[in-house]
Order: C-alpha cells, then structure tokens, then sequence
C-alpha cells in the first residue's frame, strides 16, 4: 500500500493519552498531521490536558479528542472515519495490578481485533503501526546474543514448559509476550486478507524519555523505576541483566516515518533500541549517569547481590543486546542520546511533582 502523508487525510492514534501514544501524536502535530487523539475517558484532565496544550504549540498539525474503548466493538468507527492511517498504542496493562495477566492477555488480543474491524469498516485506512514490543522478538538465548527484528518471542520454545497458554493466569510477563506476538501475527494476516492497508510493527524496548502527564507515572513502569531511584530506593526491575533504552520521542517520531516510508511494507517491524552500546547498561551503570545528571540527589542502585554476580561472572547476563540499526537505516531515524534521555526523564518527572528527589 503507498505511503501516507500529512494532506492526504487525518491519521487517528489509540491510546493517545498513554505514554507512547502522547509522544506518537507530539510527533504526527510536528509532521502537520491532524490527529484523532483517541481515549477512554474525556473528562479527566490528566489524561486530556497535555494533549489539548499541544494546540497551543507551533505546531503545524491539530489535534480532536475522541472517546473510545477497544473492549466495545465499533467503538472506532467514528474516530476512525475518514482516516488514511491509524496509529495502535492503545492497550490493557498490567502497571501496578491495574489488569490480570488474563485481562492484559484477552484485551490486547480482543481490542486489537476490534480495532482492526473498525479499520475495515471506515475502508479509508492505508497504513496502521501497530506498538508491539521487544517482548514479541526476545527469547531465551546465551548471554552476548544479538537480537534483530529476525528473532520472535516464540523461537527456541519448543521444549519450554514456562511457554504455554495454560500458565497465562500465573506468569503475567509470559502472557504479556505472548499476547503481543500473537497479536502482531493477527494484524499482519487481517491486512494481508483485506488488501487495503500494510501493517508495520513498532518494538520498543525499555522506553524512557519525558513525561507529559502524571499519568505516565504507572508503578512499574520504567520511568517510574526512574522516578524511585532519584528518591533513593532500590531498582530491582532488570538489575540483574540489562536496559536497553530507548527515548519515547524516538518512539513517536519512528512510527511517523512508518506510516511515510517507501520502503515499509506489510510485515515490516522495527526494534526501537538503543543505537549502540551507550543504551545497554546495568542499574550500577545507570546509577553511576543518574549521579552524573543529576549531582546533587543521592541515587538508588541495584541489590547488593549484583556485586556477587559481577565479581563470579565479570558482568551481569548480557542481554537484551539490540541496536535500532533497521530503523535508522530504513526509516532514517535520528536517536536521542541516553544521556539526554535520562535527564528528561528525571527531570520532568520532578517538575511535575511526580517524584520527590533525595537531595544531597
Ligand atoms: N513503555 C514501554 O517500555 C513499552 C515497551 C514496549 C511496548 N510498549 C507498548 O506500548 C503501548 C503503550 O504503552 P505505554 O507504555 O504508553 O503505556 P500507558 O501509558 O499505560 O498507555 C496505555 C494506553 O492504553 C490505553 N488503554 C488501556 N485500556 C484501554 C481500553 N480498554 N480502551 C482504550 N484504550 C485503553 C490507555 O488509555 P486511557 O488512558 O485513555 O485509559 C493508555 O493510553 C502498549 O501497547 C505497550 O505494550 C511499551
């Protein structure tokens, strides 16, 4: 299906109020898109105040909101009319016990099927990028493997108990992974049966980058792991291997050059990693360039046990080790440095109040 571009048409974004979705309508406004910013609930000012503030700024896009939830058949239909591309962040999370693991399952798998129907119905969509995950390529494999786009969370599962469909109640991160696979093979195969639009795949890994809203702050997430070790708690997310950091921004600015590429085409998928070596740190080396950026605030580290791990094994477990090579390469994508995301991270955080730092 051809690229799509600003004045052919509108592009609506799910999720929009999220995270991800808010920095994939920051960037669609800068690229002179009108966007149809679509979330659960109008009347919350979190969720709606910092998309509504971007229609002040010199952007040559504009923004409507629109209310809509992917667990109600139909409920796109009208954010979606008229519309050449569609942008997919929306989805249930886990953050904090917010879903089940069978909710976040069920709802990322049924919503998406929802979404994809409306797409058909409207008719007028060429393009949908659908917010996948890094959790849709990594799998087990020896520490110092490199990942690609070529990898998926299902290869080397064949002899895995701990992948299976029946523990999905049990393992909230296995019913994570596998509903996002599934759910990107379910997109690629509803587009290549309709033949209108291509869909493209966005897998981020550990996103960090500026916060827009308080809502971004969900307990588990990485920002807030940010947020917690400028408040001198301990980190025990991914301590004992390694982040792998990518900036929202790159995130949002990416999935505009998706929907615009000549290149991209149905089943294309991009990993949104670090560009080199320089995103893919363990907590004490996150520690030691939250110190650096921020000097004067007493920092959180990793467990103790991480010095027993580096001392027998020279380093935590190598991995995941993943580089944004196709995307820059195809897309032209231009990263942030990770310093600079750490720092925007930590600092909108603070001046939003959502983080108290342990000053020095
Ligand atoms: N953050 C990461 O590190 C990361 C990495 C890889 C992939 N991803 C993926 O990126 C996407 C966005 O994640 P995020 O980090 O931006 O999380 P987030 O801030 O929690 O955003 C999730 C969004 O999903 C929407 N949503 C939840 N239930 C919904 C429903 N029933 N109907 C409609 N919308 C619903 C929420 O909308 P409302 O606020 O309107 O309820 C929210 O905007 C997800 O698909 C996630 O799996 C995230």
């Amino acid at each position: 299906m051809p690229a799509v571009k600003s004045l052919d048409g509108p592009v609506a974004v799910t999720g929009a109020s999220g995270y991800i979705g808010s920095h994939v309508v920051v960037a669609l406004m800068k690229h002179g898109y009108n966007v149809h910013a679509c979330i659960t609930d109008l009347n919350n000012p979190e969720k709606t105040d910092h998309l509504l503030k971007l229609n002040q700024c010199d952007y040559s896009g504009q923004l409507d909101l629109f209310s809509a939830n992917l667990l109600e058949e139909g409920s796109y239909d009208i954010p979606f009319t008229d519309c050449i591309a569609v942008l997919h962040a929306a989805t249930p999370m886990g953050y904090g016990g917010a879903n089940t693991p069978h909710q976040v399952y069920d709802g990322m798998l049924n919503g998406t099927k929802n979404i994809l129907n409306s797409v058909k119905k409207v008719g007028t969509v060429k393009r949908f990028v659908y917010t996948s995950s890094f959790a849709a390529i990594h799998h087990p494999m020896p520490s110092g493997y490199i990942f690609t786009e070529k990898d998926w969370a299902t290869d080397n599962r064949d002899n895995d108990p701990s992948w299976s469909h029946n523990r999905i109640d049990e393992d909230g991160v296995m019913a994570y992974n596998m509903a996002k696979i599934e759910t990107e093979l379910m997109c690629y195969d509803f587009a290549e049966k309709d033949g209108r639009f291509d869909v493209i795949s966005a897998c981020p890994n550990s996103v960090l980058g500026p916060v827009l809203s308080k809502v971004h702050n969900s307990v588990g997430s990485w920002q807030w792991c940010i947020g917690q070790m400028l408040m001198r708690v301990t980190c025990k997310r991914a301590w004992n291997y390694l982040w792998n950091i990518v900036d929202v921004r790159d995130v949002g600015e990416s999935q505009v050059l998706m929907i615009e590429s000549k290149v991209s085409k149905n089943r294309s998928r991009y990993q949104l990693c670090a560009t080199d070596e320089s995103g893919e740190i363990n907590v004490l080396q996150l520690q030691a360039l939250l110190l650096k950026l921020f000097p004067k605030v007493n920092v959180g580290g990793p467990p103790d046990e991480i010095h027993a791990i580096i001392n027998k094994y020279g380093n935590v477990y190598q991995t995941p080790l993943a580089h944004c090579d196709k995307a820059r390469k195809e897309l032209g994508l231009e990263t942030h440095s990770v310093e600079d995301t750490l720092r925007e991270t930590g600092q909108t955080m603070i001046d939003l109040g959502l983080v108290k730092p342990n000053w020095k």
